[in-house]
């Protein structure tokens, strides 16, 4: 049986990747700072607890591992800028040592990059694994330099590996009270009443992706052989933030009241994935529509004791 680490196993899409684990039977030990914040711990997990920077910890959670899921990251593309330095030590340097010990173990690396952040401002829409990348933020740069560490050290030293790169994720135990995640974010301030914000005329337009059909396309790059070490997954589809609240108003049936605000900088107008490598080499497709993904997300969102 292989057994597969979970770095980060303990957030929003960590979780699920473990749900999808553990259904295909397989063993799964999680290495993470917190527990799950939205459920007790699961039975027949192995948590190991520590902090990414801590390389004793870490060292010791590789121990009789295949294969490693890096699903850490300590900034997002939000906050990045505010202090890069910061984000290339605890994001790329730490890599760098993950990576030399995956070298020394022979254990493969599934590594959660970004669809929304490498590619910068699309000049094609949907915007396949080659085109250009130029990030717009620390978060995108720090994200492609992994990648780009990945694949020398295939040429260097025989790594193993392959790259995921997630539109935007959203559904159950994404944080409804946080700065990341557009849908649920909206949805915790339906379910309190509270007016939407939206920064810029709500035209921007993002990929969704369910977030259990993310965990299947990350779980199908990590067992099935393929040519590409590069996924985009998504949707393949852009809907506005505008289209966003009309389906959330038509799930919820109820008044929702928007904001808007003046737009910002790092966002970048429009970009959704071609998914069609992921198509071809995954047999990978996202089968929950976004109204169907919304209400189930709603469902959760609605059975949290304090929204
Ligand atoms: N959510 C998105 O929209 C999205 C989109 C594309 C890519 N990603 C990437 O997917 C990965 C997971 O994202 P998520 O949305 O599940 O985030 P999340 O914050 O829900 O989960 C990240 C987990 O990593 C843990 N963690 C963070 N810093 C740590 C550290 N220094 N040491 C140990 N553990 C640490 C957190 O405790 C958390 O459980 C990240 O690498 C993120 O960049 C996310």
């Amino acid at each position: 049986m292989m057994k597969f680490l979970i770095l980060g196993g303990n957030g929003f899409i960590g979780s699920h990747l473990v749900d999808r684990l553990l259904a295909a039977g397989h063993k799964v030990r999680v290495f993470d700072k917190y527990e799950e914040h939205y459920r007790k711990p699961i039975a027949g997990v192995d948590y190991r607890f520590g902090d990414f920077g801590n390389r004793g910890l870490l060292a010791d959670a590789l121990v009789g591992v295949n294969t490693v899921f890096h699903l850490i990251s300590t900034t997002l593309p939000k906050t990045s800028n505010d202090d890069p330095a910061f984000d290339i030590q605890s994001n790329v340097v730490e890599t760098i040592f993950l990576l030399e010990q995956c070298i020394v173990r022979n254990i493969k690396v599934i590594f959660v990059s970004s669809g929304g952040t490498v590619y910068g401002k699309p000049l094609t829409l949907p915007i396949a694994e080659n085109s250009p990348t130029d990030p717009e933020c620390s978060y995108g740069i720090t994200k492609l330099m992994i990648e780009k560490y990945l694949a020398l050290f295939k040429l260097l030293h025989n790594l193993d590996y392959t790259i995921v790169r997630p539109s935007n994720p959203y559904g159950s135990r994404q944080n409804p009270n946080g700065i990341q995640g557009a849908i649920s974010v909206f949805l915790g301030k339906v379910a309190r009443n509270e007016p939407i914000e939206i920064w810029g005329d709500g035209e921007v337009v993002r990929d969704y992706v369910y977030i259990e059909d993310l965990a299947e396309g990350i779980y199908r790059a990590a067992t099935k052989p393929t040519e590409s070490r590069i996924f985009n997954l998504g949707s393949g589809t852009g809907y506005s933030l505008n289209e966003i609240v009309e389906t959330i108003r038509t799930v919820t049936g109820r008044e929702v009241q928007v904001e808007y605000k003046p737009k910002r900088t790092f966002d970048v107008p429009r970009i959704y994935l071609d998914i069609a490598r992921a198509r071809t080499e995954l047999d990978w497709a996202p089968v929950v529509s976004l109204p169907a993904g919304i209400a189930k997300t709603w469902e959760f969102v609605m059975g949290l004791q304090v929204i």
